[in-house]
């Protein structure tokens, strides 16, 4: 049997015939685990184990997941641990390849992150995990500007590897500048790709941080690069702040979530159970009702998986990850929405 999208298609079709009142999904997935069309599947193809408790994973996408996306992009993993699926965003590494589909990923087991940890315990090929399509609007532009900066820490490191592979024969046209720093040299990762690119390793436990003050010495021409920046908060809100002082266009990516907006909160009904209550606008519309003892589904918490998306009944719900403002009727993710003004929700 053929796993192409034409070919399952038409096994659904003449499935679907017969297998009323369950749906196609019911039998398909038990055929193939993959071929699931109510949630996106991949399977792991291989983990090769690191020090320091760190993997690199290949993850086969299952049907219907889609496999194009821009370097620098993340995708969502979810995996039951301990009776609960849970879901975490991890940067792409590889470069985007339609011919073979496959995503790279890499992890690091860290305190308290228990979808990592549990990863690098447990991933093997084989496994099957869900996962949340390529997102995020951290990626170069097309065409690249003639001068990069691209300002790295720990784990931030990923996103832009994606992004250093992906401009392999295109380094004549653009001067590339890689700046990453590493709290031990044995955290380093993605050695031989930063070398690659001449990268300055900062090992901040021995040289200190890289604060702006010595970006500016190790990159005299900072003013003339376009920034890209990846690392904890505190690193990326001062960059922010420098770039601002110095006019330099810059673009960070944040594994948390930003509760800065413009919302200003406002009073939310959840009407099905009758429950109002006022949250100011940094408050997800999930927690508000949590807060207030009404129970809503929830999966990522981060704004990937879809788990807890209700019906904007009305007022106006901006979305922290996006950036969007949600009319009345839209499908909202609970999640990441905090009110502007007053809304209704669904609930
Ligand atoms: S809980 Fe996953 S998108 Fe909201």
């Amino acid at each position: 049997m053929t796993e192409s999208p034409d070919g399952l298609a038409r096994f659904r079709g003449i499935l679907r015939r017969f297998t009323t009142p369950l749906l196609p999904d019911d039998y398909t997935v038990l055929a193939n685990p993959l071929w699931s069309r109510r949630e996106l599947r991949g399977k792991i193809e291989s983990v090769e184990r690191c020090p320091d408790d760190t993997i690199h994973l290949v993850i086969r996408p299952g049907w219907g997941v889609p496999v194009t996306f821009e370097a620098g992009q993340y995708i969502g993993i979810g995996l039951r641990v301990d009776g609960r699926y849970t879901w975490r965003s991890y940067s792409l590494t590889n470069v985007p390849d339609t011919r073979d589909g496959l995503f790279s990923i890499t992890i690091r087991a860290v305190e308290k992150g228990k979808l990592s940890t549990h990863l690098v315990g447990t991933a093997r090929p084989g496994i099957n995990v869900r996962l949340a399509a390529p997102a995020g609007d951290f990626h170069l532009t097309d065409p690249l500007p003639e001068k990069l900066l691209f300002v790295t820490a720990g784990s931030g490191v990923t996103p832009v590897i994606a992004m250093l592979r992906s401009m392999e024969g295109r380094r004549d046209s653009t001067d590339i500048k890689v700046v990453h720093s590493v709290r031990n040299r044995s955290d380093l990762i993605f050695e031989d790709v930063l070398a690659d690119y001449d990268a300055h390793i900062q090992v901040t436990s021995e040289e200190g941080r890289v604060s702006p003050q010595v970006l500016e010495k190790l990159v005299p021409d900072f003013r003339e690069r376009v920034v890209y920046a990846c690392g904890p908060a505190t690193m990326l809100d001062e960059l922010e702040s420098w770039a601002s002082d110095n006019d330099i266009e810059i673009r960070v990516e944040r594994f948390t979530l930003d509760r800065a907006s413009d919302a200003k909160g406002g009073t939310i009904t959840f009407a099905r159970q009758g429950v109002q209550t006022t949250v100011d606008g940094a408050t997800t519309i999930l927690e508000a009702g949590e807060a207030a003892g009404v129970q809503m589904p929830f999966g990522c918490r981060m704004g990937i998986c879809q788990t807890c998306v209700r019906e904007l009944v009305d007022g106006h719900v901006h979305d922290l990850r996006t950036g969007d403002t949600k009319e009345p009727g839209s499908r909202i993710r609970t999640c990441v929405g905090v009110a502007a003004g007053d809304v209704t929700i669904d609930a």
